[in-house]
């Protein structure tokens, strides 16, 4: 079954207090027409990465794969760079298609929005020599039904969601491949609006429960959530959960240490708007247990020297 967008999902909701619940609205526009250095920031990481990864696989006996799980249309519109001035750079996909220390065997570019794959079917023009596939489908649908011979594979994936689109699901099958190192984009600040800070867990919108759910894979998000001290003014207890976004970020650590083990890396890249405020954190989980150490140093060298 496809999964609808967010927006398609929850644009008419309500938080149950009477104003219209739209984060994914906002976060997307942000995202896609308003990119800022946090956007050439995770693509900068990316790219670095896929460098070094291929070459340090270069003469290992793996064919490599190169997966977008949303790969836009190959740019990005960045809106900040001046007053009333916009830039267009390259975005995964393109990133992904040109790197050429030792180019992927495979890249699969999964994206939801059909135009956006008419412009991934230029930049495979662009790039004949590559073997991409061009998937219009929706990401946990094309990953949790992904087949490929494990043994002769390795390879990248690159989660990059406009909001809360990756299933927890998902992230579990991309762990059982035990073969693809992940870069993964947590939506801080589109689950900190759907976690008003005091509220009663179950006066969270039923839409937004079910979706957080799907994203931790469990209802531990609630968790996040104290009873007050004080009674409310008809006497019910009221709720609070610690402000800021650390604990919604600490509670999807603690899974990926779980399901991930040692190959979880510690070190995660905060990404912040020109506010301050963090939009998302970008995080890392190794692929194979016998790569923990190269992958992890790669990784880690390139965060500590951004
Ligand atoms: C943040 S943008 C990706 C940007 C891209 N990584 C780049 O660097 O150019 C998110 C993309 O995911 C697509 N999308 C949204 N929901 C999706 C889903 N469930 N499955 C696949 N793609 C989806 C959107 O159409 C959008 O192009």
């Amino acid at each position: 079954m496809a999964v609808p967008f967010e927006h398609e999902c929850f644009a008419d909701n309500r938080a149950g207090n009477g104003e219209v619940a739209r984060p994914y609205v906002r976060i997307a526009e942000q995202a896609t027409r308003f990119g800022g250095n946090w956007t050439v920031e995770k693509l900068d990481i990316l790219e670095r990465y896929l460098d070094a990864y291929t070459t340090a696989l270069k003469d290992r006996p793996f064919k490599l794969v190169y997966i977008d799980a949303f790969a836009g249309s190959g740019q990005v519109r960045l809106g900040n760079v001046g007053p009333d001035a916009s830039a267009l750079i390259s975005g995964s996909a393109e990133r992904a298609a040109r790197i050429n220390s030792k180019p992927f065997d495979r890249l699969y570019f999964v994206e939801m929005n059909s135009e956006s794959c008419r412009d991934l079917e230029s930049l495979k023009t662009r790039h004949r020599d590559r073997d991409i596939r061009i998937e219009n489908s929706d990401a946990n649908t094309f990953i949790c039904g992904l087949q490929m011979d494990w043994k002769s594979w390795r390879g990248v994936i690159f989660l990059d969601p406009f909001a809360t689109q990756v299933y927890w699901s998902t992230i579990e099958r991309i762990s059982q491949f035990k073969a693809l190192d992940m870069w993964i984009l947590f939506p801080t600040s589109a689950i900190a609006r759907m976690l008003p800070t005091s509220r009663t867990p179950d006066d969270i919108h039923p839409g937004w429960a079910t979706r957080l759910t799907q994203v931790y894979g469990d209802e531990s998000w609630r968790r996040l959530y104290e009873p007050t001290r004080q009674l409310s003014l008809f006497g019910s207890q009221g709720h609070e959960r610690e402000s800021g976004v650390d604990g919604l970020v600490r509670i999807y650590r603690e899974k990926l240490a779980t399901t991930f083990g040692s190959r979880f890396m510690s070190m995660s890249r905060p990404l912040l708007i020109s506010t301050g405020s963090r939009i998302f954190e970008l995080l890392f989980c190794v692929g194979n247990r016998r790569g923990i150490c190269p992958a992890k140093n790669i990784a880690n060298h390139i965060l500590n020297h951004f």
